[in-house]
């Protein structure tokens, strides 16, 4: 994910943002850029690639850079691919302003075109180079620069972290958040901002959190803090960070692993993120325009490994119940070599984290030699997936460092229900209200689960503990509880080590039930779906056999299941449930292996992205 680190003091400004990006590098970036203000004229340096390519090119540069303010940052590519031209800083067309930006502007197409109207050019793909430039057009009529960032805020949409360095003001940022982090590091006669504060920990200890709805101006002995309404001056606590450098990489969590989990809410937001309109009942992929067979496909098959294949399985439901449309989910290991009967009419969806995995690769070239349009679900931006497939939608969940996969998954079911949702309105299998409904749901799924999540891990840890005593466990599920189930299982072995492996529960009575005994731990996922009398039943025929039964289902349905304990998921809206079973599943895994002492965010033997077959 993108990483923003702004100075204004006395020192040297270049060596210390350089020393701040650093510290964000474990983010994940592909290019990175400084802006200052030298001798009256903006100077900005940017390189595609890793921090050293910045870092050359900055001391190749015969000037001194004697600049006491200034920006950096370090893109992970959204909008527009990973170069130099989209890098951050941008400069405005008048070259009176810089600005960095994390998150996306949903309206800047529409901001695009006016300012295009009015002469504006535009040098990058991004929607950051887009608000700076109406930053400098509300200049035109605004009586300072801050009512000029103001103004263009109040018309942007989206989520954002964004700081401004205007060519007037050189010793003065300007900045503002809105679902996205900002945080300002107070020092003495230096100040700092940043989205992380690891980028600063070294210099200061003091921060002010602005809030969304402010604006913050800061100046080498000042930060003022304004309200975005009415700029009037707010007056905010200074609070003190107590972290290490090292595990505020983590931001204050244990282990990236933990951390990605509670991300997932924001993941949500940003995956969601422009793609929701709810006024008109619709979703918008503009990934999909202008090819026949991705506007409305006779038949989809989906392709992915480990996690991703998870995701498939889940969304193939949703695919087909709203979309109307017949899918069916492949390991792509397998379908590379079986010699599969393709139709040119088929859509190929190819899912992965990464986009580099080499099965899933190899399965685009299969599904291309067979004459079949592929569509790419990736959250690497210029991957070889991304690459390779006819049309990419990015899951915009940014850099996952933990070797076991969570929160990509969460953003590739959002995309799958968002795919359904897509398509029931091209096939009309819903009604507009209906597809109104789901996507109001949707919506406010992120913040049900923020809520939720404190509550959730401290239930899961109980739980945690008496599933890390078992030699072996079942994960049961039906329907999309079932590809959860596989999910769950996954994580609990690649963590903890112990065997755990998923059943269909309908499946248990054709065999795996022989295991049963008193021993053999079951965990069965039972929300309270169309399924959960049929899942009950095949949980009633385990506590039969004496096997002992963890349930995950919600508070109500759950009395009557007859298990050891209980792990409830909050209400969340049919079928979205999921987006609630997954990170108590993923909590699951996550407490049995910091209990049982494993390396959780790089288990033994496994990968992040697997390159070779
Ligand atoms: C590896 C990772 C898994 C991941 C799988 C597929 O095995 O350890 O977490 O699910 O690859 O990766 P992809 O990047 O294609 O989603």
């Amino acid at each position: 994910m993108c990483g923003i680190i702004a100075y204004t003091g006395y020192q040297a400004a270049t060596p210390i943002i350089v020393e701040g990006l650093r510290r964000l590098e474990y983010r994940g970036y592909d290019s990175s850029g400084i802006a200052f203000v030298q001798q009256g004229q903006f100077r900005c340096i940017k390189a595609p690639g890793k921090l050293n390519a910045l870092v050359d090119k900055l001391y190749a540069n015969p000037n001194p850079m004697l600049a006491t303010c200034g920006l950096g940052h370090t893109r992970w590519a959204t909008h527009g691919a990973p170069s130099e031209a989209n890098a951050h800083p941008h400069i405005s067309n008048d070259r009176k302003f810089s600005m960095v930006h994390n998150g996306i502007i949903e309206n800047y197409r529409e901001i695009k075109a006016e300012l295009t109207s009015k002469g504006y050019k535009f040098f990058s793909d991004t929607d950051t180079e887009v608000l700076l430039n109406l930053i400098a057009e509300c200049r035109k009529t605004a009586p300072d620069n801050l009512s000029a960032f103001q103004r263009a805020i109040k018309l942007a949409h989206g989520t954002f972290a964004l700081v401004l360095l205007c060519g007037d003001e050189p010793d003065t940022l300007y900045a503002t958040r809105k679902s996205a982090p900002l945080i300002a590091g107070i020092g003495e006669h230096e100040n700092f901002v940043s989205s992380d504060v690891t980028a600063f920990l070294a210099y200061t200890r003091k921060v002010i959190f602005p809030d969304e709805g402010e604006l913050i101006r800061i100046t080498p002995n000042t930060c003022t803090v304004f309200k975005l309404d009415n700029l009037a001056a707010i007056q905010k606590e200074t609070q003190r960070i107590e972290w290490d450098a090292q595990s505020a990489q983590k931001g204050g969590f244990k282990h990236f692993m933990l951390k990605e989990i509670c991300e997932q809410p924001a993941v949500l937001r940003s995956a969601l993120a422009g793609r929701l309109d709810l006024a008109g009942g619709r979703v918008v992929l503009p990934e999909l325009e202008g090819l026949k067979s991705l506007k409305k496909p006779e038949r989809i098959r989906i392709i992915a490994c480990g996690t991703s294949y998870n995701a498939g399985l889940w969304g193939s439901s949703l695919l087909e119940q709203w979309g109307n449309i017949p899918c069916t989910v492949e390991i792509a290991s397998e379908f590379r070599y079986r010699k599969p009967l393709l139709s040119a009419k088929e859509l190929v969806i190819l899912i992965s984290q990464s986009g580099e995995t080499a099965d899933t690769l190899a399965a685009v070239k299969v599904a291309k030699s067979a004459g079949c349009v592929t569509l790419g679900l990736c959250n690497v931006v210029g991957s070889s997936l991304a690459r390779e497939t006819d049309r990419v939608i990015y899951t915009q969940a940014g850099p996952e460092i933990s070797v076991a996969s969570t929160k990509a998954l969460c953003s590739q079911m959002a995309l799958l229900a968002l795919l359904a949702l897509y398509w029931a309105r091209q096939t009309k299998t819903l009604s507009g209200e209906e597809i109104q409904k789901h996507l109001f749901h949707f919506e406010q799924l992120a913040d049900l689960l923020e809520k939720e999540l404190p509550e959730m891990r401290e239930e899961a840890k109980d739980f945690a503990v008496r599933a890390a005593s078992a030699r072996n466990i079942f994960f049961l599920g039906r329907g999309r509880s079932f590809a959860l189930a596989l999910e769950g299982a996954l994580k609990f072995k690649e963590l903890s080590y112990v065997h755990a492996e998923a059943y269909a529960a309908g499946e248990m009575k054709h065999g795996p039930i022989a295991l049963i005994d008193p021993e053999f731990l079951t965990i069965a996922i039972a929300p309270a779906d169309e399924m959960f009398a049929k899942t009950f039943s095949n949980i009633e025929e385990i506590a039969a056999r004496s096997g002992p039964i963890l349930a995950i289902a919600d508070k109500q349905g759950g009395k009557n299941i007859r298990s050891e304990q209980q792990l409830n998921i909050p209400r969340v809206p049919e079928p979205f449930t999921g987006f609630a079973i997954l990170p108590l599943l993923q909590l699951l895994s996550y407490e049995a292996a910091t209990y049982l002492g494993k390396d959780v965010d790089q288990p033994r033997n496994l990968a992040k992205s697997v390159t070779v077959e």
